[in-house]
C-alpha cells in the first residue's frame, strides 16, 4: 500500500496560490493530486505515468512515509516540515540528459526568490545555504504501459529544521533556520514550479547554454575541493579541476585525471 491517507482536495493556500499562478505554470500543476500523508509522491507520480498521466501532472504531500533522497537514501518527510513534490515530465532523449541539472538549478532560484536568500548547487543539485543541505532532487525515470518514455522530478525543501536527526543538523538546515522567518510554502511552491518548467522549456527550445551556465555559476564552489566518491573499483579522492561543458566532472587523482559523469562526490 503506497498512500496512508487517500487524495484529498488541495487545501486553500496552495489551491488559491496555484490558481494565482496558473498562468505562469502553462498547464503545469492543471492536474494537481494533494494528499496529507503518503508512502512517498514520486511512487505517486510513476503510478500516473503508468497509467497515461500527462506532462506537467504534480503530486504533493504535506507529510511522507517513505520519502526518499539519492543514492537509496531515507528523506526525513514529517508533516509541515518540508515541501514535498513531484512532477511528472516526458522529456526526449536529449532533454532527458540535462533534466537534473534544469531542475536543481530552477529550484535554486525559486528558492532565492521566494527567500532573497541565493542557494548554491553541489554538483549536481542539492541546494545548499553556506554549505548545508536545504533540498535535493530526485530524478526517476521509466516507460509508461502505453510505451511511453517519463521522468519524475522530485523535490524535497527543508521549511524547517525541528525534525531533522542530530546527526544531520551538521549537515542539513531549512529556509526557517537560514532566514529566521517561516516561508510561506504556496508561494515557494508556485515559485518552484514556475522556475522549474522554464528551465526545463528553454532546454526543450534547445537553449541549453543558457541553462547550463547559470547552472555552473551556482555549482562552480566545487572547483578546487578535494572530494572522493565510490569508483567502480572501490573510494576514489582527487581534487576538482573544472566542471565541463557537458556538466560532468574533471577530477585529478594521484593517477590521472578521472571524469565523472553522474552519482554523487563528497566534499573531504
Ligand atoms: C536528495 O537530495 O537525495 C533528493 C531528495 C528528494 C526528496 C523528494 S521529497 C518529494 C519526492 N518524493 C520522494 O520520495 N523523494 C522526493
Amino acid at each position: 500500500m503506497s498512500s496512508y491517507v487517500p487524495q484529498q482536495p488541495p487545501p486553500p493556500d496552495l489551491a488559491d496560490a496555484l490558481a494565482a499562478g496558473a498562468a505562469r505554470l502553462e498547464g503545469w500543476a492543471t492536474t494537481f493530486l494533494w494528499f496529507p500523508e503518503i508512502s512517498s509522491t514520486n511512487d505517486v507520480a510513476i503510478r500516473a505515468a503508468d497509467a497515461g498521466g500527462e506532462e506537467g501532472l504534480v503530486v504533493a504531500a504535506d507529510m511522507q512515509h517513505a520519502g526518499r533522497g539519492r543514492v537509496g537514501r531515507r528523506w526525513e518527510s514529517p508533516a509541515g516540515a518540508g515541501l514535498y513534490v513531484s512532477c511528472l515530465l516526458r522529456p526526449d532523449a536529449e532533454t532527458t540528459r540535462w533534466l537534473t541539472v534544469a531542475v536543481g538549478l530552477g529550484a535554486a532560484e525559486a528558492v532565492e526568490r521566494t527567500t532573497g536568500l541565493p542557494p548554491t548547487l553541489k554538483w549536481p543539485n542539492d541546494l545548499l545555504f553556506d554549505g548545508r543541505k536545504i533540498g535535493g532532487v530526485l530524478a526517476e525515470a521509466g516507460v509508461s504501459s502505453d510505451g511511453r518514455t517519463f521522468v519524475v522530478v522530485g523535490l524535497g525543501i527543508n521549511l524547517t529544521s525541528h525534525h531533522l536527526p542530530h546527526e544531520l543538523q551538521a549537515v542539513a538546515t531549512s529556509i526557517e533556520h537560514e532566514t529566521g522567518r517561516a516561508v510561506d510554502r504556496a508561494v515557494l511552491l508556485v515559485e518552484l514550479l514556475a522556475a522549474v518548467r522554464r528551465r526545463y522549456r528553454e532546454l526543450r527550445d534547445g537553449r541549453r547554454a543558457e541553462v547550463l551556465a547559470a547552472w555552473r555559476a551556482r555549482a562552480s564552489s566545487i572547483v578546487g575541493r578535494a572530494v572522493e566518491w565510490e569508483g567502480e573499483d572501490g573510494m576514489r579522492a582527487g581534487v576538482v579541476e573544472a566542471i565541463d561543458d557537458d556538466a560532468s566532472l574533471r577530477i585529478r587523482c594521484v593517477d590521472g585525471e578521472v571524469r565523472v559523469i553522474a552519482g554523487e562526490v563528497r566534499w573531504r
